[in-house]
């Protein structure tokens, strides 16, 4: 595990997008692993940066994103398509059809997984991959206790991630309760991944994957059994691993 510890949240978000904007300088036909949050906000401000210095061309690239919800609209805006339409794809020059994300509002949700899992074997595996973390340690919407073997699946969201994601909606009878995600084995399916993490709302989290063994109670644990992990934190996130180490 490499492990990059930045001065901040800007510090970070500029190292992964510089990470990203290599991979595709040396496959300009790579598959990139995406993740929604507040965590990669700012490596896409970045990555849109570089797009329109003329750093990045995205026309060959594909992208596979880890998860939506059920039961919302792509048009919806607290869906994970609408957020990366906002945030990234509207400002760069990649082809829409080359951008794959879950559908949730479809009746036959077990063949959406189906479909998912043949995306990600047949467009990708991802050459790289970008995570958050949970507070409980979830990736995508892999909950604490979901199988290392796991691939695209329903989950049913856990209280505290609906009320962490709550500050989108309304209100909290507005969080789904539903959604489809890639699933453990599914994330490890990609070449390289680079998980992030800011703040200290996280140090518990970063400081257990760092310090705890492989357990499916903690998911992005999982990760340490890839041969290409960098974790990319901030000062911030670090803090409790610098004071037991
Ligand atoms: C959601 C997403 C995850 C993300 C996590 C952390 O549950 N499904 O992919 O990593 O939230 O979000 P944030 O980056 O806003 O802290």
């Amino acid at each position: 595990m490499n492990i990059i510890v930045a001065k901040d949240y800007k510090e970070m978000s500029q190292a992964a997008s510089q990470m990203i904007e290599e991979q595709i300088t040396k496959k300009p036909d790579a598959v990139l692993g995406l993740a929604t949050g507040g965590t990669p906000l700012g490596t896409y401000k970045e990555l849109i940066r570089s797009y329109k210095e003329g750093r990045a061309d995205y026309r060959f690239l594909s992208t596979i994103n880890l998860d939506e919800y059920v039961g919302l609209d792509p048009e919806h805006h607290q869906s994970y398509r609408y957020f990366m339409n906002q945030n990234f794809f509207q400002f760069i020059n990649i082809d829409k059809k080359n951008t794959y994300i879950p559908y949730g509002k479809t009746e036959g949700l077990e063949q959406e997984c189906r479909r998912y899992e043949e995306v990600i074997d047949t467009v990708g595996p991802p050459d790289l991959q970008l995570l958050g973390i949970g507070e409980n340690g979830h990736i995508g919407f892999n909950e604490p206790g979901t199988s290392f073997d796991s691939e695209t699946h329903i989950v049913h969201l856990t209280h505290s991630t609906r009320e962490a994601n709550a500050r989108f909606f309304e209100s909290m009878e507005d969080v789904p309760t539903k959604a489809i995600t890639m699933g453990i084995r599914s994330i490890m399916k990609s070449k390289k991944i680079i998980l992030l993490a800011s703040g200290e709302r996280k140090a518990d989290a970063i400081c257990q994957l760092i310090h705890g063994e492989p357990d499916e109670q903690f998911p992005a644990s999982s990760l340490k059994n890839h041969d290409d992990l960098t974790l990319i934190v901030d000062e911030d996130a670090y803090k409790k691993v610098q004071r037991k180490g």
